[in-house]
């Protein structure tokens, strides 16, 4: 949550700044700020977008080679102008940009208030900036030593960026929990929340680990410790092109993703998956089959969508592979006392690989002994790194706060791993593995076919815009796809919606059903069809209106449904990833129908970096 940007080179600042944070934006859009260095700090933030802060500063003297920049996701202070970053220390020499969360901040500004601080935000971050000047003020040492010692006196999550009047071409900057990328130039550096703000000026990138410090100078990049200790950058070279973060045509990015399906599934699979041979290639896995053989219990942790992907894979997993799962939201896992026995494994799915709760849980997890395997999309996070072992979902950037692309792609994997862990360890029969490696191949093409009637689902969309509430149900492998397709609904279009295993809605949720409540219905063919059909009809005697997605040539459910949407028929191991895509589809366009930013919903971001 909340993306930074920041400069410093021979180049004119403000352009990439301003065009980094709006490649941010996902991160948290309440406010937008800039700091530029010329003669002068100069600070310019506003309530809003990243655009109305642009519109505001048309015609101001914006020149400098220093700059840093801040897109908000508020936590401490609602949306405001006083509230956006960049904060400016009581002296007026500093100036700093905050993602993450300062949990002793109240303390810390008690102290300071009793020195004669004053405050001009609700925010945490100006009670951390202040409390840096306090120490270099009071020890007279110069910024670094001052960031260094105030962090160390800090409790929390952070990634800040600090500008000092004194020092016109130097960038400090520091992290712990919330990512941090340096592109390194020639005479000339880079910094952001991702590596998208420097994608057409460097390739060549420095991911910052927790409790490391950088001096950021035009020709010099200086890492440290919080001990002072020097630390040799690891470049890394960056495998993303500018077209990845572009809309490519599509009127927003969530569109664009839905539709990237068909070549990101293709991607996931290329290379891994070759059903002609009989064979999976998955060397995260490979490296620790002998772990995932005889593994006691499998723990996943995830939040969000990527938690309903890990609901998926128990499903998988148990009958494929014979392994026990559990299934945990990391922010429940993290602050229990989870039993880990020695022999479990931890996956940890996450599209960000930067998700706060997701990333404490692991750790704690890691200190017990666990193996940790990661399943992520954002090459070289937070997750990625902290894995023993693990496999990318190579779905190419997410921008869309909604998860569409990086769903599937975790599905993918997961349904690939369960795969080659059974064969290995035998619990799948041959000509069974056979089946469904074949099925899993075909689904790029599946996506493609059903795509093409997204009208379809648009229509569904107009009829049923108005709907204040709504209900998905589904059984067995679809019973997580009914979860994801209420929550797409909630976060794009601002209908209450509840997902349900579709037999325990007599249990309480069917006094919900009137002549007005759309339930949507998971029931493709499967082994659960018939007992989803009475199901159908248990919503139908209510007069509840039914919109169902059904495989092609079921025709039984056309008959007892208002809706209903076609996907092509697959196993019923390998359809909810088909089944989900018309559910992504419907909450698009219904968030279209309804006015909603889609890509932009309110009080989201698309990176949770706070817990
Ligand atoms: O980056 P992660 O997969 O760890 O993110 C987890 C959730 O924050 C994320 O899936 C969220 O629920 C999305 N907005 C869902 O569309």
């Amino acid at each position: 949550m909340c993306g930074i940007v920041g400069y410093t080179g021979h180049r004119e600042a403000y352009p990439i700044v301003i065009k980094g944070l709006k490649r941010l934006e996902y991160r948290g859009y309440d406010s937008t700020g800039v700091a530029l260095l010329n003669g002068g700090l100069k600070v310019y933030k506003k309530k809003g977008r990243v655009a109305d802060l642009e519109e505001f500063l048309v015609g101001k003297d914006l020149h400098s080679h220093i700059g840093i920049g801040h897109t908000r996701w508020a936590t401490h202070g609602e949306p405001s102008d006083r509230n956006a970053h960049p904060h400016t220390s009581n002296s007026g020499k500093l100036t700093m940009i905050h993602n993450g969360i300062i949990e002793n901040y109240a303390q810390i500004k008690k102290e300071l208030l009793t020195k004669g601080y004053t405050f001009t935000s609700d925010t945490d971050t100006e009670v951390l900036l202040n409390f840096i000047e306090d120490i270099k003020e009071n020890n007279e040492c110069n910024l670094e030593e001052a960031v260094r010692v105030a962090l160390k006196r800090i409790t929390g999550a952070y990634c800040i960026l600090l500008l000092d009047e004194a020092d016109p071409e130097t960038i400090i900057a520091a992290r712990k929990g919330s990512p941090l990328v340096i592109g390194v130039g020639k005479g000339e550096h880079f910094l952001g929340s991702d590596a998208s703000p420097m994608l057409e000026y460097t390739k060549e990138v420095v991911y910052i680990n927790d409790y490391e410090l950088a001096i950021v100078r035009p020709d010099e990049l200086i890492l440290k410790n919080l001990g002072n200790e020097k630390i040799t950058p690891f470049v890394t070279k960056l495998d993303l092109k500018l077209a990845a973060i572009e809309k490519g045509g599509y009127e927003h990015f969530m569109l664009k993703e839905i539709f990237e399906q068909p070549s990101t599934i293709l991607d996931c699979l290329r290379g891994r998956l070759d059903a002609s041979a009989g064979m999976i290639t998955m060397s995260g896995v490979q490296q620790n089959i002998e772990a995932f053989k005889t593994a006691g219990r499998i723990i996943i942790v995830a939040c969000g969508t990527s938690w309903h992907a890990g609901l998926l894979a128990e499903y998988i997993i148990e009958e494929l592979c014979r392994i026990p799962v559990e299934v945990e939201y990391a922010s429940e896992f993290r602050y229990r006392n989870p039993v880990i026995n020695k022999g479990d494994i931890i996956i940890a799915i996450s599209q960000s690989g930067e998700t706060a709760d997701t990333l404490v849980a692991i750790n704690r997890a890691k200190e017990q002994g666990a193996i940790i395997f990661g399943i992520v999309n954002v090459v070289g996070s937070s997750i990625a790194r902290l894995s023993n072992g693990g496999a990318y979902t190579h779905a190419g950037p997410e921008i869309g706060v909604a998860s569409t692309k990086a769903f599937t792609g975790q599905l993918a994997v997961l349904t690939m791993m369960a795969l080659k862990i059974a064969k290995e360890k035998g619990t799948i029969a041959d000509e069974r593995y056979t089946q469904l490696l074949f099925e899993l191949e075909s689904v790029p093409e599946k996506v493609e076919a059903l795509l093409k009637n997204a009208d379809a689902i648009e229509a569904i969309a107009e009829k049923y815009k108005d709907a204040s509430d709504a209900l998905f149900l589904g059984r067995g492998y679809n019973f997580p796809i009914a979860l994801e397709g209420a929550l797409k609904l909630k976060e794009i279009s601002y209908i209450h919606a509840e997902g349900y295993p579709a037999a325990e809605m007599k249990h309480g949720p069917i006094a919900l059903v009137t002549a007005t409540l759309p339930v949507v219905f998971i029931a493709t063919n499967d082994t659960y069809h018939e007992k989803i059909i009475s199901n159908i009809q248990e919503i139908k005697a209510r007069k509840g209106k039914v919109i169902a997605i059904i495989t092609e040539g079921d025709d039984v459910i056309p008959g007892l449904a208002d809706d209903v949407f076609y996907v092509p028929a697959a196993d019923e191991i390998i359809a909810p990833i088909l089944s989900c895509v018309p559910l992504q589809l419907l909450s698009y366009y219904m968030g279209i129908a309804r006015g909603v930013d889609v890509d932009k919903p309110r009080n989201l971001a698309k990176s949770v970096t706070v817990e």
